[in-house]
């Protein structure tokens, strides 16, 4: 099967799907990855795993639809089993959430349905919860609002710092994104309207 990923930052999401392939654990190969920022550490670590590393600039396009139906074609040359969302700091348009219906997958660092958006670290601590996670979920039309696949928890200690909470996050995605991806290539995970199924069961 063959993945392609998105991301415009420090790619540690993708490195722990890199990982996963190589150890065996997702059954994959990741034929390239895009950016929409030229300096995402995410490019070099593709580059480094002999990744087809490709930068889109959206400068260079008139619109969000313009630029979105480039990427698209770029993304389609690959002809991707799934398209995986890591880091992708950008809000994809209509038409490409829909080209990609149950193939997209996203990660969003919080227990969904609380906190979609930016700084949900933030948001966490000011809030003054007592566990926070991440979600993996399809990607549908509205933003992190795709079923959820699976979570994970994780605590809030009283000295926590949005940068400590954050990398506790992390450690939780970098064990999970890679399992549901393996679902999804192994031709496990359905979307069907709004619900995620997995082997034949509703989530
Ligand atoms: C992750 O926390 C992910 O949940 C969010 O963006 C962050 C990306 O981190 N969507 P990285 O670039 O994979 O290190």
């Amino acid at each position: 099967k063959t993945l392609v990923v998105l991301l415009s930052g420090e790619g540690s999401n993708l490195q722990a799907l890199i990982d996963a392939c190589l150890q065996g654990r997702l059954s994959a190969r990741i034929a390239a990855v895009f950016s929409n920022r030229a300096d995402a550490r995410g490019l070099q670590r593709a580059a480094d795993a002999g990744i087809d590393a490709l930068f889109l600039s959206p400068a260079d396009y008139p619109s969000r639809e313009a630029f979105d139906q480039a990427l698209m074609n770029q993304i389609d040359r690959y002809q991707p089993d799934g398209v995986i969302l890591a880091g992708y700091m950008r809000i994809l348009s209509a038409g490409v959430v829909r080209h990609y219906f149950g193939r997209m997958l996203n990660i969003h660092p919080s227990l969904l349905p609380l906190y979609p958006g930016l700084h949900t670290h933030r948001q966490a601590l000011a809030n003054a919860d007592g566990e926070h996670g991440t979600s993996v979920h399809f990607v549908t039309e509205q933003l992190d609002g795709g079923p959820v696949i699976l979570q994970a928890r994780v605590p809030i200690f009283d000295d926590d710092t949005e940068d400590s909470l954050a990398e506790r996050v992390k450690t939780q995605e970098h064990a999970i994104y890679p399992l549901v991806v393996n679902w999804l290539t192994e031709g496990r995970l359905r979307l069907i309207d709004d619900t995620a199924w997995l082997d034949g069961n509703p989530l």
